[in-house]
């Protein structure tokens, strides 16, 4: 938890934006995984977190706009609860905590909301992902659970995308904490990594590093010698010399910032010439792709800057041909580049999705492109100081895409099929990296890069 004051200041900053009402944010509560007692591991929502920092299930934030006060609800313990899970703060004292005086029972949250629907006052709400908290607003204001999405206020949506988007110096701090646990997730990875070991060996290993640590994953790791599959969570299979291996993991520590990297290496320790061919593609567009990100420059130019890079390098070894710009404009790359560049990143490490993925990522300026490929790109808008975002560009060759293009001719005068699918089998490439906007361009997250050029990965995998 920070200091009170930032807390305090982000609510300030919060009522700024909204003209009238009241603001509800639900925090999250336990969630059961096979009889209620037996649950998940609590993970609260990252908008009540970013604005009331109680990280305790059963929470309610209210911030009257129009009063000046901010309120929080929930229930203290009682004696039979301590005795099981021992001594707990009251709801009052993780209020003080966080500049909040004004504390109440659960009970009174229903009393207070129809108040002010009865004053006809605007109740801003955002969309919920939790049937828990959709039927608690059902149950509180009336809206039927498949409408609450449509009443979320946009409103409200705008004014927590704008204040979350740009990260302070206290969540930089944490997000380059969180990068560090994850270099050492992807080192550890790195060094164990030879054939004969499993795929869910090396998970347990990489994940271990977070939870000895008291931490988690940031989402569940993609490690697959089948790269090609984007996301792929199946860990069945053994390692073979000879094959690439992707793993795509990152941490979210204590405080709930996240990382998030992915990295492609042989599992034996040792390129092939055809390995090192794609593989030096996509560390030419991370590298590239970083240079360019800068305050100002839209995202969307990025992607399609990485998606050139990758065209260019793909036509040297002959899989692709024509012109660069016009294969990219037509969407030929997305055969092999079929998603987007990155996202933003912070409290979640997909920032803010749970808002709307237009709202965090496009604006009236700058809109999604609607191609297979770059249709999936997260953030397309203009790069701003305090923006953090991932730089994750990949090649991948991926069967039923190339025999489906093949066979429909589809850009068929930019691939030159036939060598396309020599690489039938190789899996996939993607690199990733963690960035921050700054004000003059950008710096990478964390004090040191996970190792990533050939000489860099053939020197620690494998190596114990
Ligand atoms: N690292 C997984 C993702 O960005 O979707
Ligand atoms: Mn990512």
């Amino acid at each position: 938890m920070f200091d009170k004051q930032v807390y305090v200041n982000r609510r300030l900053n919060l009522r700024k934006k909204i003209r009238s009402g009241l603001i509800l944010i639900p925090g999250n509560s336990e969630s059961p995984m096979n009889y209620p007692s037996n649950t998940y591991r609590f993970r609260q929502d990252s908008n009540f977190l970013y604005f009331f920092g109680v990280d305790h299930p059963g929470f309610v934030g209210v911030i009257d706009i129009e009063d000046g006060k901010d309120c929080l609800y929930g229930n203290d313990f009682e004696l039979d609860d301590i005795i099981w899970m021992g001594p707990q703060p009251t709801v009052n004292e993780l209020g003080q905590k966080v500049g909040i005086p004004c504390t109440h029972p659960m009970k009174d949250l229903a009393s207070t909301l129809q108040r002010a629907i009865r004053n006809g006052r605007k109740i801003h709400f955002l969309p919920q992902y939790r049937s828990e908290n959709i039927i608690m607003l059902e149950r509180l204001i009336g809206i039927h659970p498949s409408l609450i999405s449509k009443y979320a206020s946009v409103e409200l949506i705008k004014a927590i995308v704008s204040l979350r988007s740009i990260k302070a110096p206290e969540e930089i701090a944490e997000l380059d904490k969180a990068a560090d646990v994850g270099y050492l997730m992807h080192t550890t990875n790195m060094r164990l990594a030879k054939p004969g070991i499993t795929e869910q060996e090396l998970v347990g290993a990489v994940e271990g590093v977070a939870i000895g640590k008291g931490y988690m994953p940031s989402f569940p790791i993609i490690l697959s010698q089948n790269g090609e599959t984007l996301h792929n969570h199946d860990h069945s299979q053994v390692l073979t010399s000879g094959r690439m291996l992707i793993t795509d993991a990152g941490a979210e520590i204590g405080s709930h910032y996240a990382s998030d990297f992915t990295r492609a290496f042989p599992v034996n320790g040792k390129f092939t010439e055809k390995q090192k061919g794609i593989y030096n593609i996509v560390l030419n567009t991370i590298n590239k792709s970083i240079e360019l990100c800068k305050p100002g420059v839209t995202y969307q130019s990025i992607h399609l800057e990485a998606a050139k890079v990758i065209t260019a390098g793909l036509k040297d070894l002959g899989i692709m041909k024509g012109d660069v710009n016009e294969a990219v404009a037509n969407g030929a790359h997305a055969m092999f580049f079929p998603h987007g560049l990155g996202h933003m990143m912070g409290l979640d490490v997909h920032d803010m999705e749970d808002l709307g993925e237009d709202y965090v990522g496009y604006d009236d300026e700058i809109s999604r492109i609607d191609q297979f490929g770059t249709a999936f790109l997260r953030l397309g808008r203009r790069l701003q100081t305090g923006f953090v975002l991932t730089v994750e560009p990949g090649i991948y060759f991926v069967p039923a895409l190339i025999e489906k293009w093949k066979n429909e001719k589809i850009n068929s005068s930019f691939i030159n099929y036939d060598k396309a699918e020599e690489y039938i089998g190789f899996g996939g490439i993607r690199l990733e990296d963690d960035v921050l906007i700054t004000e003059k361009g950008c710096r990478l997250l964390g004090s040191k890069r996970i190792p990533i050029t050939v000489e860099e990965i053939e020197a620690i995998v494998g190596k114990g």
